[in-house]
């Protein structure tokens, strides 16, 4: 028997047993000629003690004992003695007395210790992934989400959704994110594309009456990454029949309830609360706002047009906005160095001229740039519109409605965490809905589906597709979660024909569309029932359930910005034969 007991497990109830314990040296301590290593495994750490009475050949094996060794111990438990327990630790009342050793296996030194304070830079901690994953953080993170996937499961049972696997090896279809391609050897030159998510199947799997279908899938997506995205992530993806939008977030409100309960202990009331698009944009000039502060946007466009200064002015006049901002009580915290960093990020990362900002000293004296402008009556007005007093200071971007509603969304987002104006532990949730059902794409000169193609808009918003595609509203929610979106789906379009209508104002003709998504508008025709779905980033709410804040470390094995798995060195350049069998020449 390799052990009796798991190094999480012993306490003063063991005392006077005999037991064994295996795993990883994890600190290693001689206090003259008294060994105490602390010994690790996934349930945690027990400290063993190494004492010469108990014989030469025992310590000869301990004092070769080094960080990472795998042993097992035999021994007796006994209480610490007085004053030396460690109440930071699960079994720090007791310690084993060490009578036996055997080394099972030993470690060259680690590039890096799992219990060190100080962690090295992260490319380290990819490449050394297995070191990595032995720190209890880690193993927390994904204990934690071993669990969010169970409860998820038993609650879609319980429900009665059906879990159906569908392909990873699919058709490309273009709309969305680019396409992983894999090359097919059987048949030369065409290509199965990796799913971005399964979609269609889902919808294709309502038409063949399966009526509630949950999966925990994964997706592909080639896209530029950030700290909330990955190449290959995972979705818990769901689909009803016969449902409209509330439906579906009524299941989704509940399962965020008993995901906060069973994880956190905390209570969520129900329904979460929802806010359109339009609404979010407005207050926030975002759509996935984090609501657990205030500092919400305003638009002092008529006021700041009608002062002399000539940036302001400007804008207006050619058709843009000034909206602001007052960040409560930042006078104290940011210095001028800050605000200059502030302006540099909002001019950098959004692409708008210029950012102003005026502080309201303790006497009420405005300070800044903009400051000049607001003299007299200006003065009050700004500060009542502004709701700003001592202390606090207002931030103004002047520039199209939408650009300097993004630079005050991120502006916002960073002071939040900056000024801590919210507790890091609570949790918001939220809707947001009613999105617009399409985008105009300058680049491409055409529209493009904000949410995806299948999305059916607001009934009432048909008609607006030959009139006003902007105006036209879509079935579509989004849950928020802390400022992030956690998910997003739809009610589906059932209806062939509107199908082809909404294809076709994407600029799709008839014989495109039939190529792309001929099953799609076939199986419409053969009883689709009315159906909607939704999916949930699981990495993401991993992330979110774990106060985490790079999705990286919600995933065993990720990948970097650049898409490469460090610690195997995937993607790498495949044997030529392979290549030929495939008929791809590289270029
Ligand atoms: P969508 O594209 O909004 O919808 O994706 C749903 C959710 O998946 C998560 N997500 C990601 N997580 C990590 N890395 C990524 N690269 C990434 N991309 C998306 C987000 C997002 O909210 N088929 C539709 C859903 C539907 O309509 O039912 C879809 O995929 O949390
Ligand atoms: P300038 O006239 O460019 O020297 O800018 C004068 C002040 O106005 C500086 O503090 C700029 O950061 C600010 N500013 C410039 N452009 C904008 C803008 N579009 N919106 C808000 N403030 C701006």
């Amino acid at each position: 028997m390799y052990r009796t007991h798991t190094c999480g497990e012993l306490r003063p109830a063991h005392v006077g047993q005999r037991v064994t314990l295996a795993g990883w040296v994890d600190t290693y301590r001689d206090h003259s000629g008294v060994l105490f290593v602390d010994l690790r495994d996934r349930y945690g750490k027990t400290q063993v003690v190494f004492s010469p009475e108990k014989g030469e050949g025992l310590m000869a094996v301990a004092k070769m004992l080094r960080p990472e060794y795998v042993v097992a111990v035999t021994g007796t438990v006994v209480r610490r003695p007085e004053g030396t327990e460690n109440p930071k630790l699960a079994t720090g009342e007791i310690e084993l007395r060490a009578e036996e050793v055997r080394i099972l296996n030993k470690s060259l030194t680690p590039p890096f210790h799992p219990s060190a304070k100080d962690l090295p830079g992260e490319e380290v901690r990819l490449k050394y992934r297995y070191i990595d994953l032995r720190r209890p953080e880690m193993q927390e993170t994904l204990i934690l989400r071993h669990r969010m996937i169970k409860i998820m499961r038993d609650y879609f049972d319980a429900l009665g959704f059906i879990e159906v696997e569908t392909p990873m090896l699919g058709k490309s279809t273009p709309e969305g994110a680019r396409d992983y391609l894999v090359p097919s050897r059987i048949q030369p030159g065409c290509f199965y594309a990796l799913p971005q998510s399964p979609q269609l199947y889902k919808q294709i799997l309502m038409v063949a009456g399966f009526d509630r279908y949950v999966q925990i899938a994964r997706c592909f997506r080639d896209e530029d990454l950030r700290a909330d995205r990955q190449p290959e992530f995972t979705q818990l993806d769901l689909e009803m029949s016969f449902v409209e939008a509330e439906d579906v977030m009524a299941v989704v409100d509940g399962l965020i309830a008993r995901l906060a309960k069973e994880l956190l202990g905390l209570e969520v009331s129900l329904p979460l609360p929802r806010m359109t698009y339009d609404e979010a944009m407005e207050r926030f000039g975002h759509d996935a706002p984090d609501l657990r502060f205030g500092m919400e946007l305003v638009d002092v466009s008529e006021l700041a047009a009608a002062t002399e200064s000539a940036v302001f002015r400007q804008a207006v006049a050619t058709g843009g906005k000034v909206r602001g901002m007052t960040a409560p009580g930042a006078s104290a915290v940011l210095t001028r160095k800050n605000l200059d960093e502030l302006t540099e990020y909002v001019v950098h990362d959004f692409g708008v001229k210029g950012l102003s900002w005026i502080k309201v000293e303790s006497d009420g004296q405005l300070v800044g740039p903009a400051a000049k402008f607001f003299e007299g009556d200006f003065r009050s007005r700004l500060l009542e519109r502004m709701q700003a007093g001592p202390g606090d200071i207002m931030f103004f971007v002047a520039d199209r409605k939408d650009q300097a509603g993004k630079a005050l969304y991120g502006l916002r987002r960073r002071l939040g965490a900056e000024l801590k104006l919210y507790d890091p532990s609570k949790m918001h949730f939220s809707w947001v809905v009613e999105f617009p059902m399409f985008e105009f794409d300058e680049t491409e000169g055409r529209w493009v589906a904000m949410h995806h193609p299948f999305t059916s808009p607001r009934l009432k918003d048909i008609p607006l597709l030959d009139t006003d595609p902007g105006a036209c509203r879509a079935q579509a929610y989004d849950l928020v979660i802390n400022g992030y979106e956690a998910g997003g789906g739809t009610i589906r379009i059932h209806d062939q024909e509107l199908q082809q209508k909404v294809f076709g104002i994407l600029g799709m003709d008839a014989a495109t569309a039939k190529e792309r998504f001929g099953f799609l508008l076939d199986a419409l025709q053969y009883g689709a029932p009315p159906h909607g779905g939704i999916a949930l980033g699981v990495d993401r709410l991993v992330m979110l359930f774990s106060g985490r804040d790079n999705i990286r470390d919600c995933i065993a094995f990720p990948k970097t910005q650049r898409a490469v798995d460090l610690m195997t060195g995937a993607p790498s350049p495949v044997d030529p034969k392979q290549l030929r069998e495939l008929g791809i020449r590289l270029m």
